[in-house]
């Protein structure tokens, strides 16, 4: 029974931002539901047990609507009066059987086996602290030993005597206790001190006085214990879970022509032979599936890839699905609603949306194709716009299979064209044309012969 407090009430006046810290991204995700991530995932053992609060402050209407309240309980500190204080806030929904684990909303990849190994230090005579060994300890608070190695203290940086300020191991901030203990120990707490806060912190010494034992555990990497307080730090946490996922992938066998520029915002899965070339992007949910080769530049938004498909440079996927066999790019647009079946070529320049492409269909050159239904074998000659839009509602087209359009047409929807029906290039396509027919709609041409060029007067 575990009841989790995430201490995520703070400004990040250092961020200089307007966005709450906590919700400034890694790898795409606020920092908070990183830790809220972890969370759930600790939850998961026993899980119908487990209560989730989080303490907010600044930016709490932000927060609130960015992450949902689904499975958690928020409580707000309208003052923030230290790390003891806002522990102080959710106190009474502290159940005393339950197990409290505090976590920070701006320390986002502490993992699930740290904190099991932590909790694991809990029970009626002891809790768990998380500490670590620093070269420069500066910052954070010192952990106070007695001559038998037992934790006396937690002495903050700004209190601390030259004695104390030479110890190397510090205090994550990261702890577990059993919940009766905590809450007998809250209200004891003082802002006596350097700097008139109330520190979570003293809870040490309270519980070494009353004979409670702390026991000091490890993260298995130090970056797990790392806190966002400005731009810079969050851009190094971003580079180390990027390795960290590029890493994975490559286990799982993902090629990744260099795994430094490589970044994945969300949930990217793949199947096997996939190369991956330099400086491209997948946000959201992302599914490829075995042997496709992406180029570099390119981004793939929320879609799904099927097997043996090619995306060539500088494409850009967004909510699209892609079956097998498929050609893309270089330089194509798929956006939202786009679905290429099997071996379809959407080639440079061609922006589609909302439109389906039937199999082995071809769109290879300079087109705008939205609101679209394009059947089997058909092909889309260059600089073919559907013009969907009357400048107020949207209207479809459809191109029926085998179907052949000229070079340079633009299709005024909403408008149909049947199987094998021929467009000749350069026409302006206004009505409905029946299958196999040839429609012509351009100007006839004229050779002037008698024409004279202008000149200069
Ligand atoms: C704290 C610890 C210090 C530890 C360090 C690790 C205390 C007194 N000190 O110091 O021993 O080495 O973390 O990083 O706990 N917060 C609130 N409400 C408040 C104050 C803080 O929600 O009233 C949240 C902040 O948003 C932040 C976290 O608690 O996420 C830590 O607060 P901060 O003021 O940064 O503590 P430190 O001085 O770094
Ligand atoms: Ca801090």
């Amino acid at each position: 029974m575990l009841d989790i407090v995430v201490l995520a009430a703070g400004k990040g006046t250092r961020m200089k931002s307007s966005l709450p810290k906590v919700l400034h991204p890694i790898a795409g995700l606020p920092l908070l539901s990183h830790v809220l991530n972890t969370a759930v995932s600790l939850g998961e053992q026993d899980s119908s047990d487990h209560q989730l609060h989080v303490v907010i402050g600044h930016g709490a209407d932000q927060i609130r609507q960015k992450i949902g309240s689904e499975g958690i309980r928020y409580c707000e500190q309208t003052e923030q009066l230290g790390t003891g204080h806002a522990v102080q806030q959710v106190a009474s929904l502290l159940r005393d059987e339950a197990i409290t684990l505090i976590l920070y909303g701006d320390v986002p990849l502490i993992r699930e086996a740290t904190l099991d190994k932590l909790i694991a230090t809990v029970s009626e005579e002891s809790m768990g602290l998380l500490t670590i060994e620093l070269e420069d300890p500066s910052g954070y608070g010192r952990i106070v030993k007695d001559a038998q190695g037992s934790v006396r203290a937690i002495v903050e940086q700004k209190d601390a005597n030259t004695e104390q300020l030479a110890l190397c191991e510090v205090n994550t901030g990261v702890m577990a206790v059993k919940g009766k203990h905590l809450k007998q120990w809250l209200p004891k707490l003082s802002n006596d001190n350097a700097q008139n806060e109330y520190y979570l912190t003293d809870i040490i010494s309270i519980a070494r006085r009353d004979g409670i034992e702390v026991i000091t555990e490890h993260p298995i990497d130090e970056m797990e214990v790392l806190g966002v307080n400005n731009r810079q730090q969050q851009a190094e946490l971003e580079r180390y879970l990027q390795e960290h996922i590029a890493t994975q992938l490559m286990t799982e066998g993902v090629s990744l022509l260099d795994p430094f520029r490589f970044d994945c915002r969300g949930n990217f899965e793949a199947g096997e032979d996939v190369v991956i070339d330099v400086n491209c992007v997948f946000e959201g949910d992302v599914t490829l599936g075995n042997n496709v080769h992406i180029g570099p530049n390119v981004c793939i938004t929320n879609s799904v890839v099927g097997d043996n498909v090619v995306i060539k440079a500088n494409s850009h996927l967004e909510d699209a699905v892609v079956r097998d066999n498929c050609e893309i790019g270089p330089f194509a647009r798929l956006r939202p609603g786009t679905e290429l079946a099997n071996g379809a070529k959407i080639g440079n320049f061609v922006e589609t949306k909302k439109s389906f492409i039937g199999e082995g269909s071809k769109v290879n050159h300079l087109s705008y194709i939205g609101d679209t239904t394009i059947g089997k074998k058909a092909n889309v000659g260059a600089g073919t716009i559907t013009c969907n839009y009357d400048g107020v509602n949207k209207f479809s087209t459809t191109i029926g299979d085998g179907a052949f359009i000229g070079s340079n047409s633009s299709l005024v929807a909403p408008v149909s064209i049947g199987d094998k029906a021929t467009v000749a290039a350069g026409s302006t396509i206004t009505k409905n044309i029946d299958t196999e027919e040839l429609a012509v709609a351009r100007g006839k041409q004229r050779n002037i012969s008698t024409w004279q060029r202008p000149v200069k007067k």
